[in-house]
């Protein structure tokens, strides 16, 4: 169990991210605990996918620093955490078990045959077992996402990253998928970031958060979801948690 004298899985301190001169957001403090699901939140263009390739050293930060696990986020070695693009492409001319063997033929010594059991274990942890060998054009859209969880979860991370995996799923399979990411999340002890805006996942799975917008440039809520739909002042906030409420 995590306790309160855990040092921070995350850290980022006085952060701006963004591209060249442009400053997307700035003045960015804020800690993710080991084994939390945190959420990064905020409307379309707000910078939430560009804060996330920061923290996970994609990009360089503007000003200030990102630490993961006390470190600076390593760059040329293998990767400590695993991620899901929003793109979350897979290889298309590629079985999913090579898609999910790449980064183990790439960081690791294993031999064939330790991989192939070890990609089988990770399609199996995502409910791929038997399609192996299908190509990513033969499977529906949540089991890419499934997949790409898979591919993700190779190296046996600690840490997982989510750019907005239900994004374009149907409610049902979106609903699937936010089951399998808790579940990971508690029975493997990961800790879990992930940048949604749908209102169902967040009640389901997220636990902490923090809300970025494009026009202030920053942080303008954070806490738990529940509290924020139900306490926060700010009126944008309240929109974001109360779509319904909206045009009242
Ligand atoms: N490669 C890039 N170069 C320059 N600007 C970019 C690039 N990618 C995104 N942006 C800009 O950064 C801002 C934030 O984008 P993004 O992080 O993708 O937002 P979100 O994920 O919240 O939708 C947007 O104004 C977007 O146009
Ligand atoms: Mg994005």
């Amino acid at each position: 169990m995590p306790s309160a004298a855990d040092p921070p899985v995350i850290q980022a301190e006085h952060l701006a991210v963004g591209y060249g001169e442009t400053v997307v957001l700035e003045n960015l403090d804020f800690t993710v605990s080991r084994g939390d699901v945190f959420a990064i939140l905020g409307g379309s263009g707000s910078g939430k996918s560009t804060l996330l390739r920061t923290l996970i050293g994609l990009q360089e930060p503007l000003h200030g620093s990102v630490r993961i696990a006390g470190a600076h986020p390593p760059r040329g070695g293998a990767p400590t955490y695993g991620v899901l693009f929003q793109s979350g492409a897979l290889f298309g001319s590629m079985t999913l078990a090579q898609n999910v063997a790449l980064a183990l033929a790439k960081w690791t010594n294993l031999d064939p045959r330790t991989i192939d059991t070890i990609v089988r274990s990770k399609l199996r942890l995502v409910g791929l077992e038997g399609f192996e060998n299908h190509l990513p054009a033969e499977i529906s859209g949540g089991m890419k996402k499934r997949a790409g969880i898979a591919r993700a979860l190779a190296l046996d991370p600690s840490l997982l990253f989510l750019d907005e995996p239900s994004a374009g799923l149907d409610p049902v399979t979106s609903a699937e998928l936010d089951d399998l990411i808790a579940t990971l999340n508690g029975s493997l002890g990961m800790t879990t970031v992930i940048v949604t805006h749908e209102l169902r996942s967040i009640f389901a799975i997220v636990r902490h958060c923090i809300m970025v917008d494009g026009a202030s440039r920053g942080i303008i809520a954070r806490g738990e979801p529940a509290a924020l739909r139900d306490g926060s002042d700010d009126p944008q906030v309240r929109a974001f948690f109360n779509p319904r409420s909206r045009a009242a």
